[in-house]
């Protein structure tokens, strides 16, 4: 891949931030850039998991039926579940916009936190704030 725009991006995002920019780098290139047009499904629920995804531009929403849980843009991640376990998708990602993700191989991403556990607390942090968000939205 081009890798400019990723590596720029990774910069921005929090859990890149501790690694220095020849890591960032060589991270950076391990992924490619994926292009999605509005309305294509980045992400099918109870599919098998093999990227983990950084929104470079555009929109996702994250949803389970017809409820949309999360809306996603530039920086934001996901697809990080399956990856983690091994388990089905939990949810379907659909773009809403033209959308740009960077797309980490599931191999590569255990292969980045081994090697860069510091982008694991940024990760856990976010999944958190996540998780609280989930516990405080009414059940339907
Ligand atoms: P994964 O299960 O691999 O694929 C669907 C993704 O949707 C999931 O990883 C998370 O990245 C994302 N996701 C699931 N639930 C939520 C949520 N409550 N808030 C934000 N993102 C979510």
């Amino acid at each position: 891949m081009a890798g400019t725009d990723a590596v720029a991006l990774l910069a921005d995002v929090p859990f890149f931030e501790g690694i220095d920019n020849k890591t960032r780098k060589a991270v950076a290139q391990a992924g490619k850039e994926v292009s999605f047009k509005a309305g294509d499904f980045v992400v099918g629920e109870k599919g098998v998991g093999v990227g983990f995804y950084l929104v470079l531009e555009g929109r996702v929403e994250v949803r389970k039926g017809s409820k949309v849980i999360a809306t996603l843009g530039r920086g934001q991640f996901f697809g990080e579940m399956s990856v983690i376990d091994g388990q089905p998708r939990s949810a379907d990602v659909v773009a809403t916009a033209p959308t740009k993700c960077w797309v980490l191989p599931a191999w590569s991403f255990a292969g980045l936190i081994k090697a860069h556990p510091e982008v694991a607390l940024p990760m856990l942090k976010e999944l958190v704030k996540r998780l609280r968000a989930a516990m405080s939205s009414p059940v339907s």
